[in-house]
């Protein structure tokens, strides 16, 4: 075969990678992560249907700011045509790994035949993976669900067969297809599965805090380990998991300032109605569980306009109790908030 892709690691072993986010992984959005310490970052997720036909829409997705280190671009798609057309356009394309989406959970994608459906289908999803090895240029990478929360057997055969077909890594997101985002992440069966295949294994799901980052790695035993919710705006993650108990959370003052500074990049790079519209939910992810009334919070639905955004941020200092900023510096009401997700 020849090209088995475990021989070299793709990721130094004690990496966070930020996860790609559908409505989320965004230029502005890696901007924040990684003024923060993130290092490696992936795009949203990219169908092969769009970038096959309506390539100018998907397009943006794929850009790439000049000072990004490592970005992976992830595809999804079901259609063996589709996806041949969309790998000949990302060998146009500048970027460290493209993956192949095997996780994703949601209807609109599971009707398609991709994501989560497709991982479940092991022939098949190998028959697609082998097109990526034999059309595109880039390092191969995947990212798959667990296939059953008791037997490690079918994981370890898709793991195996990405492995065999060149892939350098695969995430694996810890919960079965039907738990979607919630209930228990299965370490043993992500170590179970890594200690089969000689394929660079990277942990994912329910990592928080550190203390879960420790979970993940103690539990799974890979080194490098992927963040998605939890980095939800919290791009304070990366320090925290890299400083561990030095850590000191940032101050309101700090937290606010990234605020706006976010939502000015989006407003930069999508104009600002369309990017006021994007950065409502953006907005309540930084403030969630940080202390702030939740009736100060809710006014964070109603932004239109950069100026409106100033204003509300005037005003968050007083709506915001020192009670609850120590449950939120100790991780618990963030992780009680987000494990709800
Ligand atoms: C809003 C949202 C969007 C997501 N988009 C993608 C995506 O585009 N591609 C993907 O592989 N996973 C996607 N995921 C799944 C995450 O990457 C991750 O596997 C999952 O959230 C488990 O990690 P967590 O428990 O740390 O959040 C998404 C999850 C959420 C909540």
């Amino acid at each position: 075969m020849g090209r088995a892709g475990g021989l070299t690691p793709l990721y130094p072993a004690d990496a966070v990678i930020m996860a790609p986010l559908s409505g989320y992984t965004d230029v502005p959005y890696r901007r924040s992560m990684r003024r923060h310490g993130c290092r490696f970052a992936f795009t949203e997720m990219v169908d092969a249907a769009s970038l096959a036909y309506a390539r100018k829409r998907s397009e943006g997705l794929l850009r790439r700011d000049a000072a990004e280190e490592f970005l992976g671009v992830q595809l999804v798609g079901g259609d063996p045509e589709q996806l041949r057309v969309a790998l000949d356009v990302l060998n146009e394309y500048d970027f460290d790994v493209l993956d192949f989406n095997l996780g994703c959970p949601v209807p609109k994608v599971a009707r398609k035949g991709a994501g989560a459906a497709l991982g479940r289908n092991v022939e098949r999803a190998l028959a697609l993976f082998a097109l990526f090895r034999e059309r595109s240029r880039h390092v191969l990478s995947a990212k798959i669900r667990i296939l059953s929360e008791t037997d490690p057997a079918p994981t370890m055969a898709l793991v195996r067969g990405l492995y065999e077909l060149g892939a350098r890594a695969v995430t694996i997101h810890g919960r079965i297809k039907e738990a979607f985002y919630s209930g228990p992440v299965h370490y043993e069966i992500i170590r179970a599965v890594r200690e089969s295949v000689p394929v660079q294994i990277v942990g994912n799901g329910g990592i928080m805090n550190a203390d879960s980052a420790e979970q993940m790695r103690r539990e799974s035993g890979c080194g490098p380990i992927m963040v998605a919710r939890g980095a939800m705006g919290n791009p304070w993650l990366f320090r925290e998991l890299s400083a561990g108990a030095a850590f000191t959370p940032p101050t309101v003052t700090e937290l606010l300032a990234e605020v706006e500074r976010h939502v000015l990049e989006m407003t930069q790079e999508y104009g600002e109605i369309v990017a006021m519209r994007m950065a409502r939910k953006m907005v309540h992810d930084y403030l969630r569980g940080r202390g702030f009334a939740g009736e100060f919070r809710s006014g964070a639905s109603f932004l239109n306009t950069m100026e409106d955004l100033r204003r509300f941020l005037a005003a968050a200092p007083a709506a915001h109790a020192e009670s609850y900023w120590g449950q939120a510096e100790s991780g618990l009401l963030r992780e009680r908030l987000l494990s709800r997700g």
